[in-house]
């Protein structure tokens, strides 16, 4: 019995130490997660998924942060991370894009992380806006201003909890936080950061408007530009794929095995991405496909299926709600091929 548990302890070091790289891996015997898929079918599906959108002209790159608009928008990569570190990647996953709105996610991570999930929740709230992302009206209308932590208003106002002596402190504490999230160290796009500062001036009308109603808990142009700066992070599908993992994996990063987010805050963390991660497209999207996920402008999109892993598609045309139109597409498929909707009961077995 003592051998088998000094075994399969390992084994699971093995796990975390070997598929860092995005070629590994193990097979059923090494996984440490009972419930983590097969890899020769997740391989399959994801094949499939490659093939039948990669041609797809849907959508168009967005363009009100003028350097995204000059980003290939041809790029397509998929990458699964499951809870036990196993790696399944196709296409361009190692072309760095603007993480954008998905820092959001994180960013609330560390706010909960720094002062408890219902403080951020009485500070921010959680409620879908049914507006746009970046809408002003939203602010003036909700009852809580902010809204929740993934329209831009409510993310300017979760950044601003971030606590630090100056504004460097806090930007590098963001910084920090990311890289451990993603298992490598992350670092700022300069070209993307410079053209969304020198164009923002609807987040900063946002976050005076929030000054307004007292729901804004730092400078709101110092919070503006620290925003402004994790939006600017640059990721690739692998580690936005590693960074949903860690949130699948109760907030412990599969690869490193640090816990990095508390795992009773990941809940509050999935529930908010299903009701707001694609914004107006939200609900549509829990319709067909049933798995909290955050999109970003830069084209990216990771969905969580907790406790197996996550995939993160990154191909930067973009729908009229600014969600990448393939990434969707991709993540639809591959969600119900490996049966992952988690309003479906045949998702845990029950058949
Ligand atoms: O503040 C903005 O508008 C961008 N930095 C982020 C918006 C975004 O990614 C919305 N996503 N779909």
């Amino acid at each position: 019995m003592i051998a088998k548990r000094i075994i399969v302890a390992l084994l699971s070091v093995m796990t975390s130490v070997v598929t860092i790289a995005p070629a590994p891996v193990l097979g059923q015997k090494g996984q440490a997660s009972p419930v983590a898929p097969r890899r020769e079918l997740v391989e399959s599906v994801v094949k499939e998924a490659y093939a039948q959108f990669r041609g797809d002209t849907g959508g168009k790159n967005a363009d009100y942060i003028p350097a995204l608009a000059q980003v290939d928008s041809k790029l397509f990569g998929i990458a699964i991370v499951t809870t036990d570190n196993q790696v399944v990647t196709l296409g361009d996953v190692k072309d760095p894009f603007s993480i954008q709105s998905i820092s959001k996610v994180f960013t609330l991570a560390l706010a909960m992380e720094e002062m408890g999930a219902d403080k951020v929740f009485d500070k921010v709230g959680s409620e879908p806006t049914g507006r746009a992302f970046n809408s002003p009206i939203a602010v003036v209308d909700m009852q809580t201003h902010t809204g929740n932590p993934f329209v831009n208003a409510g993310a300017i106002a979760t950044t601003s909890l971030i606590s630090g002596n100056d504004a460097n402190a806090k930007w590098n504490k963001v910084l920090d936080f990311y890289s451990r999230v993603a298992g490598e160290k992350l670092t700022i796009i300069d070209e993307i950061y410079k053209s969304e500062a020198a164009t923002n001036t609807g987040n900063k009308a946002l976050s005076y408007l929030l000054a307004k109603y007292d729901r804004i808990y730092a400078d709101p142009f110092e919070s503006v530009d620290i925003y402004t700066k994790q939006c600017s992070v640059g990721v690739n599908a692998l580690q936005l794929a590693r960074m949903g993992a860690t949130l699948a994996n109760n907030g412990k990063n599969p690869a490193t095995g640090e816990q990095v987010i508390k795992a009773e805050d990941v809940p509050h963390i999935l529930s908010t991405m299903t009701m707001a991660g694609l914004y107006d497209g939200s609900g549509g999207w829990a319709w067909h496909v049933g798995l909290p996920a955050k999109s970003g402008v830069g084209g990216g999109i990771v969905a969580v299926v907790p406790g197996k892993g996550a995939i993160a598609v990154f191909a930067p045309p973009l729908d009229e709600a600014g969600n990448s139109v393939k990434a969707q597409k991709v993540i639809e498929f591959v969600s119900q091929k490996l049966n992952y909707n988690l309003f479906s009961p045949s998702s845990v077995g029950w058949k």
